[in-house]
């Protein structure tokens, strides 16, 4: 038997795969799929404390190894958040992880402050890295001092894991990891989007309505691992790998390097049952590599 959990702070998670925010609905979409329960959890839809609409259509588009998406956040709203889609998580046996966002430092505060007396929610993580609304998004994460902010106000207001996740459209990301690490957050996502685009040469247009949005998928993953390793370097809290992780081969690198688990968001789009199949395969190296605990395996890197 393997042992495939990990810990995030206080948090234990039965493996170390969650689902990415924003690319997993509020939990329950996906439920014809796979089973939730078996995923080491879950990071819910970013809410904010009103619902947004998000940004025109177009806001999704193929690129040739990837995604990019200018969605804008649309969400139902902390109030709806609370009365309907998390009582849907209620019995499941799996760590739930909020995505919060606000439009200003102080928003960020009163989401947190909203949603943290929920004991269906296991950990809150800070979006201060959506590339695609003006406030509430890129402007806070690329500033070390802003990052500081949110995370101080934030963790006045919840005793519960806090992770923050973190741009990588920066000039040095572990700036802004260690102004969140010293401000009280207990771990980093890393990372989000990369800021991307593209046009249509039939029609020149953008592909995007907003014509910038974040790219995703197999396509980022060596910037992802580079700046998860960076990260991991100098931080003493863990550090959640996330960017194109589509096999369970990726995950193994990103343990390698270092993060204590890894988020998947663009694979499940191409393959729902994806993050299942990453946590079975991760299991499957660990026996055929006599490794008893998955755990074993974080920063295990040979330096040649
Ligand atoms: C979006 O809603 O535009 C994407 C979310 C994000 O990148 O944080």
């Amino acid at each position: 038997m393997v042992d495939l959990s990990v810990k995030i702070g206080s948090l234990r998670l039965k493996n170390p795969v969650l689902t990415a925010s924003g690319t997993f609905g509020y939990g329950r979409d996906y439920d014809e799929y796979l089973d939730i329960a078996q995923l080491g959890g879950i990071v819910t839809k970013t809410i904010t404390l009103n619902p947004r609409e998000g940004n025109p259509m177009p806001r999704i588009a193929e690129t040739p190894a990837g995604m990019l998406n200018s969605i804008g956040l649309s969400n139902v709203g902390a109030d709806r958040y609370l009365s309907d889609k998390l009582p849907a998580l209620k019995n499941v046996d799996t760590v739930v992880i909020a995505n919060v966002a606000g439009d200003t430092i102080e928003e960020y505060g009163e989401i947190v402050s909203r949603i943290q007396d929920q004991s269906r929610i296991d950990g809150i993580e800070i979006n201060v890295s959506c590339p695609n609304v003006k406030q509430g998004g890129l402007a806070f994460g690329t500033n070390p001092d802003i990052t500081a902010e949110v995370v101080r106000i934030s963790r006045l207001e919840t005793e519960k894991p806090l992770i923050v996740k973190l741009t990588p459209n920066v000039t040095d990301i572990t700036e802004i990891a260690l102004a969140a690490q010293e401000s009280g957050a207990d771990a980093v996502s890393c990372m989000n989007t990369l800021v991307g685009m593209g046009i249509d040469i039939s029609t020149r247009k953008p592909l995007l309505h907003h014509i910038l949005g974040g790219l995703s998928g197999p396509s980022i993953k060596p910037v992802a691992l580079a700046k998860a390793y960076q990260i991991v370097q100098v931080l003493d809290i863990p550090v959640i790998g996330i960017g194109g992780i589509m096999t369970w081969e990726d995950a193994v690198e990103f343990l390698l390097a270092g993060v204590t688990a890894v988020q998947v968001g663009t694979l499940s789009f191409v393959d729902p049952y994806g993050s299942i199949a990453i946590i079975e395969g991760l299991r499957l190296y660990c026996q055929k590599n006599g490794i008893s605990k998955v755990e074993n395996l974080i920063g295990g890197m040979i330096q040649s």
